[in-house]
């Protein structure tokens, strides 16, 4: 069976970068033959993480799809912007609520463990998000114990970064998302036997 792929983008504004940039990520995953979805923050919208708001109601419905969605898929594809030279609220809000939801008898943080994320942005500056991938490495792996892959894509001049077919016009970033995504594949198939 092919490994289940699940991309998010990381922003939510019409006309995004990222969101060119994870469409993009899509097609390349089902080109390599990876069962893919690709999911919109805003349909799981979520209040900023309030620790009463916790204590009082739990954590919101959408938190706890956005677990099973992410429970549900072999691998994670992330595509975010970079805000401050860090991750942006919309995306680390999700990741906050994410890592509270827990099953009875659950061990904190589970669904992460271990689970294969790949990295991707895109920028009208010239770093490409690299910042905010850093960043956003440290949270997943450092805080929340994932597994990272070492290939990222970072997409610099994003406003003239695309084609008219919404490719990308520079050969190397076509070719180190080309690797990042065989990668993702490889990693979410090895974490899909482990599960099995
Ligand atoms: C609050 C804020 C902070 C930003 N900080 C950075 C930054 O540190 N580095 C950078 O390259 N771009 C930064 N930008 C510009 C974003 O990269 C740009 O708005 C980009 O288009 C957002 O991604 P999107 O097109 O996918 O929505 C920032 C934008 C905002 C709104």
């Amino acid at each position: 069976m092919a490994p289940k792929i699940l991309v998010i983008p990381g922003s939510l504004r019409t006309g995004s970068h990222n969101v060119r940039l994870a469409a993009l990520v899509t097609k390349e995953l089902a080109l390599a033959e990876a069962d893919v979805t690709r999911i919109s923050l805003a349909d799981y919208a979520l209040p900023l993480y309030d620790g009463d708001l916790e204590t009082k109601s739990g954590a919101p419905a959408n938190a706890v799809q956005l677990k099973k969605m992410l429970a549900v898929h072999h691998g994670v594809f992330i595509v975010t912007p970079e805000y401050n030279a860090s991750v942006p609220p919309l995306l680390k809000n999700a990741i906050d609520w994410i890592s509270r939801v827990r099953e009875r008898g659950e061990a904190p943080l589970a669904v992460f463990k271990r689970r294969p994320f790949a990295l991707g942005a895109a920028s009208p500056g010239g770093f490409g998000g690299m910042r905010s991938l850093l960043a956003l490495r440290q949270v997943l792996e450092i805080g929340c114990g994932a597994l990272v892959i070492p290939e990222q894509v970072t997409v610099a001049r994003a406003e003239a970064a695309f084609d008219d077919m919404d490719n990308l016009k520079d050969e190397h970033v076509t070719a180190t998302l080309k690797t990042a995504v065989r990668a993702l594949i490889e990693a979410a198939g090895q974490h899909q036997e482990i599960a099995r």
